[in-house]
């Protein structure tokens, strides 16, 4: 997830391109760029890692202008976050933004090498436009090599170019990323996300899937490009103020990022599925064939959330690969000596890459010669650059402090390993490898239809706001799901909540059922079922009352209907990224009826980097 501003019209447009990036920063900030076409139509290129601020100092430095250019904010996917990566990058004429992942750029990559092609950054970006450039070197014409370019990619983008060959010129496409034209008089303006232009504009095309657009200073035209027809919608007036479009009109960011879990999770197994050979592939990962069998025990280490999602994989690892899997809290394993050696592998999960406890445990780990590996969501992080392998998460940045995106895509990281593995290592036949891949495919869908349709958890938020404690039970791999409800509800919306294991009720915390505590149950079919049933009825004996999330018809034994929320939509492994849903908004819409900052609860930062 980056943001993108382009712009052509009549007026100096560094100012322009620059505060449409300050709008855009909450969706990327390691790294950004800007490149204009100069009034002696020469480009000019300015990139800085980190902030903003950092590129702003450049250019006060180094000032450019010009009425054509592009600008661009990072949130590193491939490559870290450095000025080498950051974009616009260029080739020959050319110099291009890309939001998006390129999934056959290894490929493309290789045969531009091949035929003497450099290449200077570690980007997928960069495949583009270096592909751009010998395009034009072949046919001549711009837009033709636009065309053709756009054509050899596989995976999603939004990109923006300029040329300095065609000064009056400006360039855009996209597929599965979003990206907008904004109108004002003369004056063309493209950009990722409605808050870029806003200042100047609220008359806006959306485009569509497999849309390119070419503008020169009289006009432009919008062509899809598997036929070539011309597009020509009517402009859609945006009624959003600056602030509710930051927020893509979410009123929080934390429910702007529960509803771009379906996004973030296409996004994290794209990059890693081969779709055609049926694989999971882990280029970065660092763990071989040869390396998976001398593996004896797996130690999954992390903190808060994403501890919860190493809880989950757990009951992935174990069950699919059949291999000893420990899950503990970081703070603990730092400091109780853990047993480790070259036999161990340490996986490490942390959204921001920076949490203390999770980098003390990985130093442990590699201190005492584990093969440490990390789930990382952001590139370039302190955890990712001490493991000795990584899986990225794509969930883009996290703005709201409690974590959901970063918790689906780990979830969604965690299986793809447990597949891969057990693939690697005999335990797993290709028929079972395409079905889990199968269903992978299908969750997005699922997720969106839970999403959807979730009105019933607005109605429990206002029946039970004001109670004081909950309790969520479950079993098997929906247990550490009931754990993670809990901690949203306790932190977001500041009532007292406890995740069980259902069969551990019998053994004290049954005292603590009676009228006054709402119990949230977790009901998938299969083994544990009826055992949850009878959970169920322990808890009603006591007056106790059952809200359930219930996998299958409503079940009378259970209670009222209106107080079951069907998840109708299972799958065997993948169960628990869709009971997470209805849980985060279930918080979500209590913390917001008690008033409480959701964004930022109190005595909470997004990652607690301090020792
Ligand atoms: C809860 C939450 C925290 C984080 C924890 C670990 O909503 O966000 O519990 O999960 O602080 O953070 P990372 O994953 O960045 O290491």
């Amino acid at each position: 997830m980056c943001g993108i501003v382009g712009y052509l019209g009549p007026d100096e447009g560094r100012d322009i391109l620059m505060n449409g990036l300050a709008r855009l920063e909450y969706r990327g900030y390691d790294s950004a760029g800007i490149a204009m076409v100069g009034p002696d139509c020469r480009l000019q290129i300015v990139r800085s890692e980190g902030k903003l601020s950092g590129l702003q100092g450049k250019l006060k430095a180094n000032p450019i202008s010009g009425t054509v250019g592009v600008a661009h904010t990072r949130w590193a996917t491939h490559g870290r976050p450095s000025e080498q990566n950051a974009h616009p990058h260029r080739c020959g004429p050319f110099a291009l933004v890309h939001n998006g992942i390129i999934e056959n750029y290894a490929a493309l990559k290789e045969e531009l090498q091949a035929e003497g092609r450099r290449f200077e950054s570690q980007t997928d970006t960069e495949v583009i436009v270096v592909l751009l450039d010998r395009e034009w070197r072949r046919v001549g014409d711009y837009q033709q090599a636009v065309r053709n370019t756009l054509k050899k990619l596989k995976g999603s983008y939004a990109l923006v170019i300029v040329n300095e060959e065609e000064p009056n010129a400006l360039v855009a496409a996209r597929k599965e990323s979003p990206l907008i034209l904004g109108l004002a008089d003369s004056s063309f303006f493209l950009a990722s996300d409605v808050p870029a232009i806003l200042p100047y504009t609220r008359r806006v095309v959306y485009l569509n899937d497999e849309e390119v657009i070419f503008i020169s200073r009289e006009g432009y035209r919008i062509e899809s490009l598997p036929d070539g027809k011309e597009r020509t919608p009517k402009p859609h007036l945006v009624d959003w103020n600056p602030i509710m479009a930051e927020k893509a009109g979410y009123k929080h960011f934390m429910l702007k990022e529960i509803y771009e879990q379906p996004r973030a999770v296409i996004d994290t197994f794209r990059s890693v599925v081969d779709f055609e050979a049926k694989e999971v592939r882990f280029p970065e990962l660092n763990l071989d064939r040869a390396l998976l069998d001398r593996i004896e025990r797996v130690f999954l280490v992390a903190c808060g959330t994403s501890y919860h999602a190493a809880l989950v994989a757990k009951y992935m690892i174990e069950g699919l690969c059949r291999i000893p899997v420990e899950v503990d809290l970081a703070s603990e394993f730092r400091s109780r000596d853990p047993i480790l050696n070259d036999r161990v592998l340490l996986l490490v999960i942390s959204q921001s890459g920076e949490t203390a406890d999770t980098r003390a445990a990985l130093k442990e780990g590699l201190d005492k010669g584990a093969h440490c590996r990390a789930i990382v969501n952001v590139v370039g992080s302190s955890i990712a650059r001490m493991a000795q392998g990584v899986i990225y998460t794509h969930a883009g940045p996290e703005i709201g402090v409690a974590s959901t995106k970063a918790f689906t895509t780990q979830l969604v990281a965690l299986y793809l390993l447990a597949i891969h593995w057990a693939a690697q290592t005999g335990k797993l036949s290709g028929e079972s490898v395409e079905r889990y891949i199968q269903e992978l495919l299908e969750l997005p869908g699922k997720m969106e239809k839970i999403l959807s349709d979730v009105a019933r958890i607005g109605i429990w938020a206002k029946k039970y706001k004001d109670y004081k404690d909950f309790l969520y039970l479950a079993r098997g791999p929906l247990y550490p799901i009931a754990l993670e409800g809990a901690l949203k509800l306790k932190e977001i919306s500041y009532i007292h909540a406890e995740g069980y294991a259902a069969g551990e009720m019998k053994h004290g915390p049954i005292a603590l059922i009676d009228a006054e505590m709402p119990v949230m149950v977790l009901l998938k079919r299969g083994p544990l079922y009826e055992k949850m049933i009878s959970n169920i009825q322990e808890v009603k004996a006591r007056d106790g009352v059952i809200l359930a999330l219930i996998e299958g018809e409503p079940n009378e034994i259970v209670g009222p209907a209106e107080n079951q929320f069907v998840v109708n939509l299972s799958s065997e492994w993948l169960s628990p990224v869709l009971f997470s849903l209805p849980l985060q908004l279930l918080a979500y819409h209590v913390a917001v009826l008690r008033g409480t900052d959701v964004d930022q609860p109190r005595n909470l930062a997004k990652s607690v980097t301090v020792e």
